[in-house]
């Protein structure tokens, strides 16, 4: 294990995002003496509710774009890390317009190197397992660390564009960064348009949920407060310059989870529609998370999966309000492009 950095005052970017806002209230109850920024633009993914209710002497909200190297020279100096969170994070987005993608995910995450670099600021980049592209369905390998970067998307290829850039700016120039790259998070605060949000609010809607292509692409389900843990265990225990795979043994597939989702919520689990596929689906992830376990002792807490989707269901159910102004433009979206 590495030297234990001890951060005091940390800026996380994508703080108000769904994972960013996990990590942030998550930081606030296990670590009171670090000082959190949170820098977020607000965009249709970030909402300051997300951090409501924290100490405001703890934990502050900038508004503001990481691709805003002035506002970056007058926030950077004087904090000891950077969190970095921030991203245009869907690939359903990413195939109707890319350029967003390319902008905040590229272009932001060089000016975040720039300024660490400058003032010496420790960086922690996170990042995708979809960086490795997929694996064949039934297959038994995992994705691994040093696996060659294949992405498929316009949202996986620019994180993985993002990730060439940390790994340059330390070789490089120094940068003090580590990586991770993590499976598919479920949880609170998670925006509609992903996956589970998106069946959970159709059946409290009483529409019916939608299954893209076969049903059969398979994704490795983590927990985002087991992802937290694994973050902030990196950022403090990480060795400089490496790569970390976050994962937590949940490999399931996307039919069994809808049938899941229909089946805690008393539905019929066959009370679904088959919809379009997205293009260029991957079909599996699979992460392979030894160097976490055995280098830095991370182990995933939330093992039952069914028991965490039922609580992530129930945190649905009792925030109507928080999810509810989002989801017809949503659905007007994914109408608009026939899913
Ligand atoms: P999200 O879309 O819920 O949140 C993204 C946040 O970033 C929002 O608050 C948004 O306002 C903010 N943001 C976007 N553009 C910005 C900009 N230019 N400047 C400042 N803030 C900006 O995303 P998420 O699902 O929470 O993902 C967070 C990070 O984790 C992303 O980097 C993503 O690639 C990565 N990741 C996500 C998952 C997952 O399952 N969701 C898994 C592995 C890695
Ligand atoms: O693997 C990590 C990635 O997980 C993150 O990098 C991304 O930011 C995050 O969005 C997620 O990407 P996915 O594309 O896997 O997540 P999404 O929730 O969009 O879809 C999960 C699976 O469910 C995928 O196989 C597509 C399918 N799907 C999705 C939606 C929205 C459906 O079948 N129906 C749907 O309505």
């Amino acid at each position: 294990m590495a030297d234990v950095f001890e951060p005091r005052d940390i800026i996380v970017t994508g703080g108000c995002g769904f994972i960013g806002s996990n990590f942030v209230r998550w930081v606030a109850a296990n670590h009171p003496g670090v000082h959190v920024t949170v820098l977020d633009r607000l965009t249709y993914a970030g909402n300051p509710e997300n951090i409501a209710g924290l100490p405001g002497d703890r934990v502050e909200l900038v508004v503001g774009d990481v691709c805003d190297a002035d506002l970056l020279d007058r926030l950077v100096p004087g904090h000891d890390a950077i969190v970095h969170f921030a991203a245009e994070s869907h690939n359903d987005n990413s195939i109707a317009g890319p350029e967003p993608f390319v902008r905040t995910n590229v272009v932001g995450t060089y000016r975040l190197l720039e300024a660490c670099r400058k003032y010496d600021v420790r960086f922690h980049h996170v990042s995708t397992d979809e960086v490795y592209g997929d694996l064949a369905l039934g297959e038994p390998r995992r994705f691994e660390p040093d696996d060659p970067y294949r992405p498929s998307s316009p949202y996986s290829s620019t994180k993985a564009s993002s990730d060439l850039l940390v790994r340059a700016w330390h070789r490089t120039y120094g940068v003090r960064a580590t990586i991770s790259n993590c499976s598919n998070n479920y949880g609170p605060y998670q925006h509609v348009e992903k996956f589970i949000p998106r069946q959970v609010t159709n059946v409290l809607c009483g529409a019916r949920p939608k299954l893209y292509g076969t049903g059969e692409n398979v994704r490795d389900w983590i927990h985002t407060e087991d992802h937290s843990r694994a973050v902030w265990d990196i950022l403090t225990c990480g060795r400089v310059g490496e790569t970390y795979l976050v994962g937590a043994d949940g490999e399931r597939s996307n039919k069994d989870v809808l049938r899941a989702i229909l089946e805690l919520m008393g539905r019929d689990p066959d009370d679904f529609d088959w919809v379009r596929d997205r293009p260029g689906h991957d079909r599996r992830y699979a992460i392979d998370p030894t160097k976490l376990e055995r280098e830095l002792g991370w182990r995933p807490l939330h093992t039952d999966f069914r028991e965490g989707l039922a609580r992530t269901i129930a945190w649905y159910e009792g925030h109507e309000g928080w999810w509810r102004p989002a989801k017809e433009a949503t659905e007007a979206k994914y109408a608009k492009q026939g899913q």
